[in-house]
């Protein structure tokens, strides 16, 4: 295995952006310039247009942006929609009661009658993507400031986007800019409203493992759920109705039952958020040094304390179970990212690179000028950085990250917001935005935020430079409560209005008939503006000169890159749309003498099983088809396969694409990848960085055969 990596570890000669096999995400529309030559030479049976095409349905009709942050898969002529569990998660929690707890036992809707309608959830549909580089960059000048670039750009491209706007329901067009400002695309998609929640399995299968597992191989994880797109009845999308009928989408995928085996080609298409290839030597040290450690450390503390809450009682678990695993999630996946740049030398490999970029650069007396003094200009940017970053983060990850500090946020906003002079127009605006705030008290613990946030403002107090200590609260600390921080939170929380609906709704409308000025003299809100005060006069300014300074450097460092590379294709970071990344199914060596092999089977759920550790609960059904060796159509050799491992450069919102074998056959849901490999958003390692999936025979049999809910899988078209 180790020769094969070595060997198809391809350099790109003399060039600067080393692309190593198995890396990137590539444009659809470009695929044939940039790819597909390669994925066909490794398998690919499809054409391109197979995968983009705007005259005719194509695979990417089927693949939809699925509430704004994750990807998803349409099965079916009747707008059945596979995407993960941990995607659906939070619709999932909102339709959980302790009596009807969908998180833990599962929910299957018999009929479309009984699949639930979940207000907010959205679908985009990509209707075409097109380059208008020339049209955007036409709106800005080389002398401008990067300020004055950026807001030239936003002002701007809203009207180049309303000229390719189609007539019809539910159209949207949004440009986004590639290549970090060097290019810039034009995206239309559709988007439909009418989403329900047909089926997800319990967590003890959809999230298998938890957070223990998470970012790990080997993994046995069941993370998918299934929904349902719904149209008006011309087809088009329309606002949730009881009327609404199933949507008829242009192309929907066929699902395979052959899976696949080592060494297979397979293909990914979905919607990656945000990486960062180009980043400097000393941008990602800040980052792994500085950033990350502190982040986590906050992050640990906050953590402990709702694991403990959330242990003692089911209660608190239902309520904090989404925020838990999300603020988890990132949390782990930096520490993967810190071991795996420390593993890879990363920061050294970085450097190295700029260093043949300089070289490079100093060879030619046309790009010298431009481009020579970047990499230092790129480190002392990196210096400033370094003098905020700190108290920057104890804010806005710790203090700020305290549940009641966010409602403080929303409250401030709120009653700026509020038109100025009418107060008799304020009690409508004001019950409504009372009324909105029930989603977060049904999930909120006073006592359990109060000791967040008694832990995090400790935290703060020890590490915080004293010029970034708000003066008020380090005099009544002091002088109220001789510096006992306990007592002090205790007390603003025994007074606090924040701890429930009813209390924050009472002190608003009294705030109301005197002056909305009083809301911000209410201890805890004051203590808020506090701190965004700090942030706003001592930490923003700097900040944000820095954050202009590193976009402009990045942009024309960027453009270089491209120009030195201008005879190999490059892929450019991720941004939230469509793209298409290749490889196979592979195994990788996390260390000396351990080798990892691609597939896990059920055997490997049964033999994490432990009833003593909530995350490795195995539910008796499921045992029991273990032990009858029922598999139905799914199995392989009396064995059940679970999840895949294998070479396709994905990243965060890649969570719940659709993998695919040389066929375009559904094998399976993309939704993780390995902890080694984590840091592939800045840095791709071919002999570490691996995607996870859930093998869609392992999805089809909980359905199926656990669930038995076989006319969903009667409604997919089978290959088998
Ligand atoms: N790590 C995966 C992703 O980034 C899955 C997260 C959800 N699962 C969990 N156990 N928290 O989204
Ligand atoms: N679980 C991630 C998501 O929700 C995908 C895993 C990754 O970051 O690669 O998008």
């Amino acid at each position: 295995m180790m020769r094969w990596f070595i060997s198809c570890v391809c350099f790109f000669l003399g060039s600067i952006v080393t692309l190593y096999a198995g890396e990137g995400m590539w444009v659809p529309l470009l695929l044939e310039q940039t790819r597909y030559e390669k994925m066909k030479s490794q398998g690919l049976q499809l054409s391109a247009k197979d995968i983009y095409d705007i005259n005719h349905a194509s695979m990417k009709d089927a693949v939809v942006l699925f509430n704004g942050g994750c990807s998803g898969v349409v099965v079916s002529g009747e707008g059945l929609l596979l995407t993960n569990h941990h995607c659906g998660y939070d619709r999932i929690q909102a339709h959980s009661t302790l009596e009807h707890d969908y998180l833990t036992e599962g929910f299957w809707a018999g009929s479309h009658e009984e699949e639930l309608s979940n207000p907010g959830l959205e679908v985009d549909f990509l209707i075409e993507m097109k380059d208008v580089t020339d049209a955007v960059l036409a709106l800005v000048g080389d002398t401008m400031t990067e300020s004055e670039r950026w807001q030239r750009i936003k002002e701007g491209t809203p009207e180049i986007a309303k000229k390719s706007l189609p007539l019809g329901k539910g159209y949207k067009a949004v440009i986004k800019s590639l290549f970090n400002g060097n290019q810039y695309y034009l995206y239309i998609y559709q988007t439909y409203k009418d989403v329900r929640l047909v089926g997800a399995p319990p967590s003890a299968i959809g999230k298998f493992g938890g957070d223990t597992d998470n970012w790990m191989w080997p993994r046995h994880t069941g993370d998918f759920s299934v929904f349902r797109i719904y149209a008006g009845k011309d087809n088009q999308p329309a606002e949730y109705s009881p009327e609404n009928v199933p949507y008829k989408p242009a192309y929907f995928v066929p699902v395979s039952l052959r899976g696949l085996s080592p060494g297979d080609f397979s293909m990914v298409m979905g919607y990656p958020g945000s990486t960062d290839r180009f980043i400097t030597s000393p941008e990602l040290s800040v980052l792994v040094d500085v950033n990350y450690p502190l982040r986590i450390a906050l992050r640990n503390i906050k953590l402990d304390i709702w694991k403990q809450a959330m242990k003692q009682d089911p209660l608190t678990r239902i309520q904090y179970a989404a925020k838990y695993a999300s603020v988890s999630n990132s949390w782990k996946k930096w520490q993967g990212v810190i071991r795996g740049i420390e593993k890879a030398g990363g920061i050294e490999q970085k450097k190295a690179a700029e260093k043949l970029f300089l070289e490079k650069i100093m060879s030619n007396p046309q790009w010298n000028t431009r481009y020579a003094g970047l990499p230092e200009a790129f480190e002392k940017t990196c210096e400033m950085q370094r003098e905020y970053i700190v108290p920057s983060i104890l804010i806005k990850e710790g203090i700020f990250g305290v549940e009641w500090m966010q409602m403080a946020e929303k409250i401030c906003r709120f009653v700026e917001s509020l038109p100025s002079g009418d107060e008799n127009s304020w009690t409508s605006l004001l019950n409504e935005f009372i009324s909105d705030q029930s989603s977060f008290y049904r999930n909120y613990r006073p006592e359990v935020d109060r000791e967040v946030f008694t832990a995090l403002l400790t935290e703060f107090l020890k590490n915080a430079d004293s010029r970034y200590i708000p003066a008020a609260l380090q005099k009544t600390v002091d002088k109220k409560f001789h510096g006992d921080i306990f007592l002090y939170v205790k007390d603003l929380y025994d007074h606090s209005v924040l701890k429930d609906q009813a209390s924050l709704g009472k002190a608003l409308l009294k705030a109301k008939s005197g002056h909305a000025g009083k809301v911000f003299n209410l201890p805890e809100i004051a203590l808020y503006k506090a701190f965004d005060r700090v942030f706003l006069e001592k930490i923003e300014p700097v900040s944000q000169s820095v954050d202009w300074k590193l976009d402009s450097l990045t942009r024309i460092y960027t453009e270089a890159l491209l120009l030195l590379n201008a005879d190999q294709p490059v892929y450019p970071d991720a941004n939230l749309t469509l793209r298409v990344a290749y490889g196979s199914i592979e195994g990788f060596s996390p260390s000396d003498a351990v080798l990892y092999t691609p597939f896990t089977y059920l055997d490997g759920v049964i033999a994490k099983e432990d009833t003593s550790i909530y995350d490795y609960k195995v539910p008796a059904r499921l045992k029991a088809l273990y032990e009858a060796g029922d598999y139905g159509d799914y199995g392989v050799g009396g064995r059940l396969p679970v999840c895949m491992l294998g070479s396709n450069h994905t990243s965060g919102g890649n969570s719940g694409s659709p993998v695919f074998n040389r066929n375009g056959e559904l094998v399976g849901l993309n939704f993780d990848r390995n902890w080694e490999g984590t840091m592939s958003d800045v840095l791709y390692d071919p002999e570490q960085c691996r995607n996870i999936m859930v093998d869609i025979r392992y999805v089809l049999f909980i359905i199926d055969k656990f669930a038995g809910s076989k006319h969903l899988v009667s409604e997919m078209q089978i290959v088998k």
